[in-house]
């Protein structure tokens, strides 16, 4: 029997994920040096240097398991977030933990609710658990609750909310978010995806733990890959009740998080000097990116992440390769149906220079 006819169907449907491109890759391609990635939301000050410094003194332990039940990183986050350790769900970084949602809990034909354009991972979990995936579009760069709801059914089982929306930037507010839950079904359950929410400037962001406090079905998704910039080690975790943790524990592997990022994670959470600054430099960013895309006469999506979709007015691939030919590598809004925008992760003061100035090269701009 051909392999072919041994795979399960739904794999055939899988889009593979397509990630930024790699500056190595790049600079391999093109014969240059000196690029940058602007691409993939990444915190451009890097770790905390007691993460660093915490990977060394760990390296040198790396012939013993990880701590399966990651103790301490648990225990520091319990009490910062103020909730139980039975709650904290740590994975190898939240991209897994989206995956287990969907293996734990998604029967074939069960109903996922996802915005459109939205992080794409949730739409692999769903067609690879052969659920019926409904995207609902934007309204206005921001998801629409409202006709999010307007889909709920007895057969919703996962409703995704990105928030900040990745790769709009933008939020919904407290009191949306709470005539959305008062409208949920019973047996469905809420995944607030915060990797941003620590770059939020809006007052009316939701607490979406209190909500799990109020033992709703809500799970709340966080990373240690943006702002605590250690994507390289995949790091992130859930917060959701006693019961959902428990069973994301029978799906796990024993080991899932290895213990260099676990040393970097809990390290990481001793810094909150680094946080500042990295919050600090994003929000300097943001106005100055703001800013020049004014003056050369472009408008873009508001946002309360660090990164930004502009409108370039030309198709997005390529300006994309135009910058990529100058050293900068940004993402295409085409993949998520903005075919004349393109998203630009917030750099350092230096990088967000050399983009404006390729931008106005590449758009003939004064
Ligand atoms: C909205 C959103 N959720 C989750 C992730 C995945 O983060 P992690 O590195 O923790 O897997 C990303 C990464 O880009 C993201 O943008």
């Amino acid at each position: 029997m051909s392999i072919e006819a041994l795979v399960r169907s739904c794999i055939i449907d899988l889009e593979p994920y397509e990630p930024g491109k790699p500056v190595e890759e790049v600079e391999r391609e093109l014969g240059i040096t000196g690029v940058i990635k602007m691409a993939s939301n990444e915190n451009p000050l890097g770790p905390s240097p007691l993460a660093v410094e915490a990977v060394r003194r760990a390296a040198a332990r790396m012939e013993i398991y990880p701590d399966g039940n990651a103790y301490y990183l648990k225990r520091e986050l319990a009490s910062l977030l103020g909730v139980g350790e039975d709650q904290l769900f740590i994975g190898n970084g939240s991209d897994e933990i989206i995956h287990f949602l969907g293996i734990t809990y998604l029967h074939p034909g069960d109903e996922v609710i996802v915005a459109d354009p939205s992080f794409s991972r949730y739409d692999s979990v769903a067609t690879l658990m052969n659920a019926t995936l409904i995207k609902v579009p934007l309204k206005d760069f921001r998801h629409d609750l409202e006709a999010m709801a307007a889909q709920f059914s007895p057969r919703t089982k996962l409703v995704f909310v990105c928030n900040p929306n990745n790769p709009t930037g933008t939020i919904v507010g407290r009191d949306e978010v709470e005539r959305f839950l008062e409208k949920l079904p019973a047996d469905a359950i809420v995944v607030f995806d915060e990797a941003y929410c620590e770059y939020v400037e809006a007052d009316d962001y939701p607490d979406s733990l209190r909500y799990i406090g109020e033992g709703r079905h809500v799970v709340t998704l966080r990373t240690f890959s943006k702002i605590y910039g250690l994507a390289g080690l995949r790091v992130g975790y859930a917060v959701s009740s006693p019961e959902i943790t428990a069973h994301l524990n029978r799906v796990k592997e024993p080991f899932n998080v290895n213990s260099l990022a676990l040393t970097a994670a809990l390290a990481s959470l001793r810094d909150p000097d680094q946080v500042e600054r990295s919050r600090r430099l994003v929000l300097e960013g943001k106005r100055f990116l703001q800013q020049s895309f004014v003056a050369m006469g472009l408008t873009c999506i508001p946002t309360e992440a660090n990164f930004i979709m502009v409108r370039v007015g030309l198709d997005s691939r390529d300006v994309f390769k135009a910058l990529m030919a100058r050293g900068i590598i940004v993402r295409t809004g085409d993949i998520f149906g903005l075919q004349d925008y393109i998203r630009v992760t917030i750099g350092t003061a230096k990088q967000n220079e050399r983009f404006v100035t390729a931008l106005a090269d590449v758009l003939g701009k004064e």
